[in-house]
């Protein structure tokens, strides 16, 4: 299977791009301090698919968001990442197709959506390059 390398260098904090990885939309996020702040605030008793920022980043690379630009009811684009401004309700991604609204570390918390956003797998090959895949 392939893989992809992206350069992060351009995008600037609070900033999220659209990119493609194995024909699906990839997003990647530069999350600002205060989205971070936003994300680790959240109990993760409250949420449908409990997991921390920590865990969907990579350490030390915590303002770094890499997901599948994939809803996971049923697989629209949500918006918010080259799809429109629209960010939603908890300020990461908004699909507009039956209204799953994802939070600051791309997860679902309202809305049809089971699933967080999917991170694939990826490393970083220097500060500012990831391999996807
Ligand atoms: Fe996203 Fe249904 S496909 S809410």
């Amino acid at each position: 299977l392939s893989t992809t390398e992206l350069d992060l260098s351009a995008i600037e904090p609070g900033q999220a791009i659209k990119a493609s990885f194995r024909k699906q939309p990839l997003f990647v996020r530069n999350l600002t301090p205060q989205e971070i702040e936003a994300a680790n605030k959240v109990p993760l008793s409250d949420l449908r698919d409990p997991q921390s920022l920590a865990e969907r980043t990579k350490e030390g690379k915590a303002n770094w968001l890499v997901t599948l630009g994939v809803c996971t009811h049923l697989g629209c684009v949500p918006l918010g990442a080259g799809e429109g401004e629209n960010k939603g309700p908890f300020g990461g991604y908004f699909c507009p197709c039956h209204g799953s609204a994802y939070d600051t570390a791309g997860r679902i918390r309202q809305g049809p959506a089971p699933l967080n956003l999917a991170v694939p797998d990826y490393s970083f090959t220097s500060d500012t390059t990831i391999l996807v895949g």
